[in-house]
């Protein structure tokens, strides 16, 4: 999703610029830009291709400069084309006075559009950048940060801005609100960006601006105001942001090596973990544990998807009805609070627009007992909530998530446990059985990965089809859901999921010789049900392809392939299949020839509505 870097400084800022930019690249994006001030003129560089293109039109120009800005986009507004990747410039290409960036949805720029054009503005690009540009542009008063706090209250929607004026040669003023911003501070020289990460190896002392926040950055000062114009005291923070995306080692593809690193990231995730208890959760959640009876979860994408299958875990063993809600349905839907709900928000990156919307209106709600499972210590959402439990996965660059996926499992079952015991759920021998298997987790899964050349062998069956179905059943339903996500994310194949009981309501009707039917199907209360359900799609032709577990005595015959995972693994029997579903999709992917780290128009941060 789009990313900010911003410098002010008295040292050539092209590097800093372009290294933001590459560290931002993972999230996804179509094109990317640099506009630098130069010699008392605009100038910019744009691109529609990766940033290394653009690093290399850069060298060629020439281009270099101390003051300026830098963006990747993914587009909202207008197709991803140079002209309308940031920055933008105002009142033209050739007479630049303003550059700009921008991250977020304007939702009032058709209007604002309207009156700028009927004031002589025009327009170069489709986006709805470009009118804060003009915008910020018609309203100058001769001082760039007293301008933009005036202009940005002309703006609805989300936005995080940067901007810098031709006759303000060190001086960059950066805004936001409803999407993240960060400053970054350094000797006698100053920063901005959309996340730390970008900064890293630059400067680790970071300010995180809250909403309405307007900052004026020049070389030796770094000046904020809040929403009412008041100047507002932010405190520096140390960052140990990481210093960059890890190698890729063996592997082909950050994918590959993010699924076989799955056993050391939950590894990590559960260190520390001596037995169960509220304060896993942060200070102060046995009193909230003790106050709630029940759970919401609010979440999007594969995200979701984990808190589907927490909803299983949290009502079987510790009792607790569970809502799980995508997080862009429940903000807007007219919903019956319940103040003594836990909300529970579940994001990889912490940033989600959604989710982070979906916090808010929860609590606007009356709803006060948050917390959020999140893999970024430092971001929006674990500020927001009173709870935080933070995943271990690292840094994840493949677009489609896989350790981020299986940590948050493994960081919700922790929570299932703890939510038990607190409701008198779990005796200390259940306790003690649970650590074990959750420490045995790192096994079990390298077990799963080993599966990893059966799995190839059917992704060349898989790479040649079109349409795909996913059945499981019980709390592995969740996990056909998400495999059907993987496999549509980066094949590009349709795939569907259904709960198996539900297939001879409607999808059995797809069911033909050219359907291939991928069956998670551990040997649990379910299997008998779910073989019945095979036999529906065998006698339709459809082609199965079951993920069996060593005892689930389902055997490979005409139209049914088997693979089977070397162990049963009871309630965290889902965190072992995924993996396994997982790996059809990467292979699959890359039979087909995919961009598998950076699928087509899909963003690892979604930061817009
Ligand atoms: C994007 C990503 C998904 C992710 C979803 C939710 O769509 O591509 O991988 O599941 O956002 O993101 P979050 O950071 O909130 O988990």
């Amino acid at each position: 999703m789009c990313g900010i870097v911003g410098a002010v400084a008295q040292r050539n800022i092209t590097p800093i610029l372009l290294e933001g930019l590459k560290r931002l690249e993972y999230r996804g994006y179509d094109s990317c830009g640099v506009a630098l001030h130069v010699d008392g003129q605009l100038q910019r560089s744009r691109s529609t291709s990766r940033v290394t293109d653009l690093e290399q039109q850069i060298e060629e120009a020439h281009l270099k400069g101390f003051t300026g800005i830098a963006h990747t986009r993914w587009a909202t507004h207008g197709a991803p084309a140079s002209h309308n990747a940031h920055p933008h410039f105002s009142p033209s290409a050739d007479l630049a006075r303003i550059a700009l960036v921008h991250n977020g949805i304007i939702e009032n720029h058709d209007e604002l559009r309207a009156e700028l054009t009927a004031l002589g503005y025009v327009f170069q690009s489709q986006t709805d950048t470009e009118v804060i540009a003009h915008l910020v542009d018609d309203m100058y008063n001769g001082d760039l940060f007293d301008t933009v706090q005036q202009a940005v209250k002309r703006l609805t929607g989300a936005y995080a801005i940067a901007v810098f004026h031709r006759e303000e040669p060190h001086r960059v003023v950066a805004a936001r609100q409803g999407s993240p911003l960060i400053v970054g501070v350094g000797q006698g020289e100053n920063f901005v960006a959309s996340d730390a990460m970008a900064l890293a190896g630059t400067t680790d002392q970071i300010i995180y601006l809250e909403e309405g926040d307007v900052v004026d950055l020049q070389l030796g000062r770094v000046w904020i105001v809040d929403s009412n114009g008041k100047p507002a005291q932010r405190d520096v923070k140390t960052v140990q942001a990481h210093t960059g995306a890890a190698e890729l080692g063996p592997y082909r593809h950050y994918m590959q090596k993010e699924i076989f690193e799955q056993p050391r990231v939950i590894g990590d995730t559960l260190e520390g973990v001596t037995g169960i208890m509220p304060e896993l959760f942060g200070d102060g959640a046995y009193n909230v544990f003790k106050q709630i009876d029940r759970v919401l979860i609010l979440a999007c994408g594969t995200s979701y998807y984990s808190g589907l299958t927490a909803k299983y875990w949290i009502e079987s063993v510790a009792r607790i009805p569970v809502n799980v809600e995508i997080a862009s349905e429940y903000r807007y839907r007219d919903s019956v609070p319940h103040p003594n709900s836990l909300v529970v928000t579940i994001s990889q990156s912490g940033e989600t627009a959604d989710t982070l919307a979906a916090l808010k209106h929860a609590r606007s709600l009356g709803m006060e007992h948050t917390l959020t499972i999140c893999n970024v210590a430092t971001s929006a959402m674990v500020r927001e909530c009173k709870l935080a439990y933070i995943t271990r996965a690292g840094v994840e660059v493949g677009v489609a998530s896989t350790k981020a996926f299986t940590t948050q499992l493994a960081g919700l079952f922790l929570l299932t446990l703890a939510l038990a015991q607190i409701n008198g759920r779990l005796t200390d021998a259940e306790e003690a059985e649970h650590l074990k298997s959750m420490r045995h987790l790192p096994v079990a899964i390298a077990s799963v990965l080993a599966l990893e050349p059966q799995i190839i062998a059917w992704a060349e069956d898989f790479a040649r089809k079109e349409n795909a179905l996913f059945l499981g059943r019980g709390m592995h339903y969740p996990i056909a859901l998400e495999g059907a996500l993987k496999l549509k994310e980066i094949s590009y194949i349709h795939a569907e999921a259904y709960p198996a009981g539900e297939l001879k309501h409607g999808p059995l009707a797809l069911v033909t010789e050219e359907m291939p039917v991928v069956t998670v199907a551990p040997n649990d209360a379910l299997i008998e049900k779910l073989k019945s359900n095979m036999q529906e799609v065998r006698a339709r032709g459809g082609q199965l392809y079951v993920f069996a577990d060593v005892d689930s005595r389902i055997t490979s015959g005409e139209g049914v392939h088997v693979i089977r995972l070397p162990e049963h693994y009871g309630l965290l029997s889902p965190i072992l299949h995924v993996v396994s579903l997982q790996l059809l999709a990467y292979h699959t992917a890359v039979a087909r020839g995919t961009d598998v780290d950076k699928p087509r128009n899909l963003a690892k941060s979604v930061t817009v509505e």
